[in-house]
């Protein structure tokens, strides 16, 4: 399986947000966590599409887009079109997730389908052929440096059997309170796309993001 640490601007300084980028970039991380979060769904407002276009021409990252907004398919096109390549919405924000998942993979983009924490797997039960990339939450959406829900260990644990059960690859990527006290567990139970923000950004965020390159690179 590959591992991949996906570092969330969320907890970047905006002031030098390109520096972060780089930073992490430098040390060899392949995936950048980007969340759009829209004062609806979630209750915070992070940033939008013209931020995304401005590190698109900075960055050659594979731009891991998480929609925290209601009525996702309304942006579908501007996110793709911003320089997104892999564009995640959340099931409870969708009204017709399959159509919206059709709709990321005409635009020629990996399509994700995102779970709060107490969110059934069993919305998962006629998508998860459909989709690359299965994203569980891990703490309540809307903020960084939250902690870690552990009940969500299990829930990892039963997708990842899900997954083998249907013979299929789609990834497991974990958001929310990863850091050095949780990433044993949800590598054990199975993520293999691991969202760390607060754990990275702020103070010497090149030496954390080599740190978990590594971790990732070595298991
Ligand atoms: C939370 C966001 C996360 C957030 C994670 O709603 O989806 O991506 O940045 O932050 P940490 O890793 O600090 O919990
Ligand atoms: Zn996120």
């Amino acid at each position: 399986m590959k591992y991949e640490l996906s570092p969330s601007i969320l907890s970047a300084d905006f002031a030098r947000l390109g520096e972060e980028i780089k930073a992490v970039e430098q040390t060899g991380v392949n995936y950048l966590h980007i969340d759009v979060m829209d004062g609806m769904f979630v209750p915070s407002i992070s940033f939008g599409f013209p931020i995304i276009k401005s590190i698109r021409k900075m960055s050659n990252m594979v731009f891991d887009v998480h929609l925290m907004v209601e009525q996702p398919e309304r942006y579908i096109e501007e996110t793709a079109a911003s320089g997104a390549d892999i564009i995640t919405i959340h099931a409870e924000a969708c009204k017709h997730p399959d159509r919206a998942i059709e709709q990321i993979h005409q635009l020629g983009k990996k399509a994700g389908i995102a779970l709060n924490p107490s969110t059934s797997l069993h919305e998962l039960d006629y998508l998860l052929e459909k989709v690359d990339m299965v994203l569980l939450m891990t703490v309540n959406p809307g903020f960084g440096n939250q902690k870690y829900i552990p009940y969500c260990t299990g829930k990892v644990k039963e997708l990842r059997t899900m997954i083998e059960e249907r013979g299929l690859q789609t990834d497991i990527e974990v958001d929310g309170g990863i850091n050095a006290a949780t990433i044993d567990a949800v590598l054990e139970a199975g993520a293999n796309i691991l969202v760390a923000g607060s754990a990275v950004f702020g103070k010497e965020t090149a030496k954390n993001a080599e740190k978990y390159r590594k971790l990732l690179a070595d298991y």
